[in-house]
């Protein structure tokens, strides 16, 4: 079918229209929280996104407020996202983990997934849910209160803030690396009377990012912290970056990152960079913009980096 066939029809926008309306891609997330006995619920999520661009670290989670997660979110606050991998006969599972109305004792029963303790370090704190050990790799989230939860209808928002994301070795390392990445499923969105439909998380396949444009933050971030297992870089110090040419990009941040390890500095702030920078303009008499001073500064590594 070519790119300009046009046979478009009109579809009849229904309720959920995501599922009856539409094909629309979406992860399954296995969402682990706290029943009040204390065992870890399982429930099965499509509506977890990440909820901000760049600075803060938060995923949104739509849920029926009647739901278990729901309600345990509201008494404990905390919550387990597990990523798991594309598995039929996970998928299958999620399915009969998903049929509400079910108590969690009841419920976890049917659960073919392995459970260990949460990973979070947070002394004084806690219980916390349990992760899922087949799981690609899990958000452990703390519920922020602050942001409104409840609309019009039967659904609640979750603001989940992101206290740390744990993941297996070999996805860490192919993370930090490259090489093979995981294969996750997606809900398709479309749902009969008789099935949810999934697709196959096939082999991810790359397509070069459009050259010669400065980058953006979250490249820097991306970029800035596989320089060094050592140094870890500020989303705010990321940011002030935003706009360099690729070309220079991992130059510019080799740079930053041996002056951090000379001056025994782990964690790249902005006003690192600010020091950084005004260690070379004490030597002139022009203001320059944070860019030209850092290219000046690293004048040395003067041989443009591949990114
Ligand atoms: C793949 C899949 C995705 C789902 N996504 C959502 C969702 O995003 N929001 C929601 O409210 N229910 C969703 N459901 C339905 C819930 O899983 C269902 O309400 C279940 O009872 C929740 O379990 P809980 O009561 O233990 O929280 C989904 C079900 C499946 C199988």
């Amino acid at each position: 079918m070519s790119a300009a066939h046009d046979d478009f029809e009109d579809v009849k926008i229904l309720d959920n229209f995501y599922q009856t309306s539409s094909f629309f891609p979406m992860p399954v997330v296995l969402v682990g929280t706290l029943a009040e006995s204390g065992q870890t619920n399982l429930g099965p999520y499509s509506l977890c996104f990440p909820h901000v661009v760049s600075g803060q670290h938060a995923m949104m989670l739509i849920a029926r407020g009647t739901s278990n997660t729901a309600a345990n979110l509201r008494r404990t606050g905390v919550a387990s996202l597990n990523f798991i991998p594309d598995d039929r006969a996970f998928l299958e599972n999620c399915v009969i983990l998903g049929f509400p109305g079910e108590t969690t004792e009841e419920k976890m029963k049917n659960s073919v997934f392995t459970v260990l303790p949460s990973r979070r370090e947070a002394p004084g704190a806690g219980p916390f849910p349990n992760i899922v050990a087949e799981a690609v790799q899990v958000f452990e989230c703390t519920w922020d209160r602050s942001h409104p939860h409840e609309t019009h209808g039967l659904e609640h928002h979750y603001l989940l803030r992101i206290e740390r994301i744990v993941m297996h070795a070999k996805w860490r390392k192919a993370l930090l690396e490259g090489g093979e990445f995981p294969r996750l499923p997606i809900d398709y969105g479309y749902r009969d009377s008789m099935h949810f439909w999934f697709t196959k998380g096939r082999k991810p396949w790359p397509v070069d990012l459009p050259r010669g444009h400065g980058v953006d933050a979250g490249t820097v971030m991306y970029q800035a912290n596989r320089i060094d297992p050592e140094v870890t870089w500020q989303p705010e110090a990321c940011a002030e970056l935003a706009g360099v040419p690729r070309v220079f990009l991992k130059t510019v941040l080799t740079g930053c990152v041996d002056r951090a390890k000379a001056a025994g500095v782990k964690v790249i702030t902005p006003e690192f960079l600010h020091q950084l920078r005004d260690k070379r303009a004490a030597d002139r008499a022009a203001p320059l913009s944070l860019l030209a001073k850092l290219k000046q500064v690293f004048a040395k590594h003067d041989a443009p980096g591949t990114p």
